[in-house]
């Protein structure tokens, strides 16, 4: 390991490491195929701070920054990846944005309660339209008196039936584009707020993801986070963050593909010989070994710049990048190594595939991650 981690950082490590062997992984595949919100997790992971691990110690929260995030964020992943897209959204995606861009009465009232657990965060950008071309939304908003009232739909929001506050991004006039976003803290009490369907999804299951309906929801004006106009840059500056989250996740899902198939190989024999001895297994595991280190450094360099604030974007676009697609070939050769039982609905490694997959699509599927790449390397713009 390249980065010397502080003791408080090994500290979180082994917290999260025992409580993903101990806790995590022999629930996790029940609350897949019950497709169950994994309740009862979050609440115990509430209770050891990992709700509240970025969040300054004056609210109530760990103090810790990104690269502890992440550490954590794999060892969660590892055990089950329902709970850890759960927490990273929280911590990622609701409270990195309000200690960012947050006034001092906004953290005031989210961050101590985000920091206990009491109140669970989401975020709502995509839409049943637009997903991708995040600029293009339709939900609007419009300000009159002191009240923003807000109309629209969002889809595909992690945590979004469980949530107690959202970051909902929406428009003053979509001609404006990127331009014409607000961002706005959401409670789920608001007049003209509620849950949609709930999503059956390929991976991932136990995870919270519906869509949410606004009609005329009323939002005062003290919710607005930034100024008016700036939500697009709320919304891109959050991502950069919340896709070194994903890509912890995808680590995590790698990292137990391999730790499975090395169970496996240890019990298994093939051809008069144990599984593990033989030269296609090695190069198999090797190339799993090689590639969850590679993104690991990736991920952790995406985390250091973060916490040393300085410019992120393309790097945590290469971190999410690599890290999902090293998932899904460490969860292919997973399936190759356990032969037909890794076909077998009750397998782990055949949860660990489907959850993979997901890695390359949410948070910006790997198609926006070369764009964005790619503009950073044009304008030669990465770190
Ligand atoms: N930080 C701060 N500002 C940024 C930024 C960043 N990372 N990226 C762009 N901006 C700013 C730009 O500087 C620009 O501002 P100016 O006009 O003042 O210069 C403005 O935002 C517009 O930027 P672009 O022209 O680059 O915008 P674009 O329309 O071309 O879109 C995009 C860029 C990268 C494709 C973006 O639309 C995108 O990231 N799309 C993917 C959306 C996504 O990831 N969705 C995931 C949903 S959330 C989710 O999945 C959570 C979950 O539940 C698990």
């Amino acid at each position: 390991m390249l980065f010397d981690l502080t003791k408080e950082q090994q500290q979180l490590r082994d917290t999260a490491r025992e409580f993903a062997d101990k806790i995590l992984k022999p629930n996790a595949q029940g609350y897949d195929e019950r497709e169950e919100y994994p309740r009862e997790n979050i609440e115990k992971l509430a209770d050891l701070g990992f709700l509240g691990i970025i969040i300054p110690e004056e609210f109530g929260g760990g103090g810790h920054r990104a690269v502890a995030l992440a550490i954590a964020l794999e060892e969660i992943n590892r055990g089950c990846a329902s709970t850890g897209v759960t927490i990273s959204v929280h911590n990622s995606l609701l409270a990195n944005p309000l200690l960012y861009f947050g006034t001092p009465e906004q953290r005031q009232r989210y961050l101590p309660r985000l920091a206990s657990g009491e109140w669970l965060g989401a975020y709502a950008i995509s839409e049943p339209n637009h997903g991708s071309d995040a600029a293009a939304i339709e939900t609007a908003c419009r300000k009159k008196g002191d009240r923003y009232y807000v109309t629209g739909r969002k889809a595909w929001i992690t945590n979004g039936s469980k949530a107690h506050v959202y970051i909902v991004f929406a428009t003053l006039d979509a001609a404006l584009g990127a331009k014409g976003i607000c961002a706005f803290i959401v409670e789920r009490t608001f007049s003209g707020f509620s849950v949609g369907k709930k999503e059956k999804k390929l991976g991932i299951r136990a995870s919270d993801t519906v869509e949410l309906i606004f009609e005329e929801m009323e939002v005062p004006a003290e919710n607005l986070l930034s100024a008016s106009g700036e939500g697009f840059k709320v919304a891109m500056h959050t991502l950069d963050g919340g896709r070194i989250g994903i890509a912890t996740q995808a680590i995590g899902i790698a990292q137990a593909c391999l730790d499975e198939s090395k169970k496996f190989a240890a019990e298994r024999k093939r051809f008069g010989k144990p599984l593990y001895k033989s030269q296609a297994f090695g190069h198999r595991i090797a190339d799993m070994a090689l590639e969850i280190e590679a993104a690991r450094m990736l991920t952790l360099r995406a985390a250091l710049l973060k916490d040393q604030e300085k410019p992120h974007t393309a790097e945590a676009s290469m971190a999410k990048l690599y890290a999902s697609e090293a998932a899904n070939r460490a969860a292919r050769e997973a399936i190759a190594i356990h032969g037909g039982a890794g076909a077998r609905r009750s397998q782990v490694v055949e949860r660990l595939f489907r959850d993979a997959k997901i890695t390359e699509i949410y948070e910006g599927t790997s198609e926006i991650q070369r764009l964005v790449i790619a503009r950073h390397a044009l304008q030669d713009r990465l770190q």
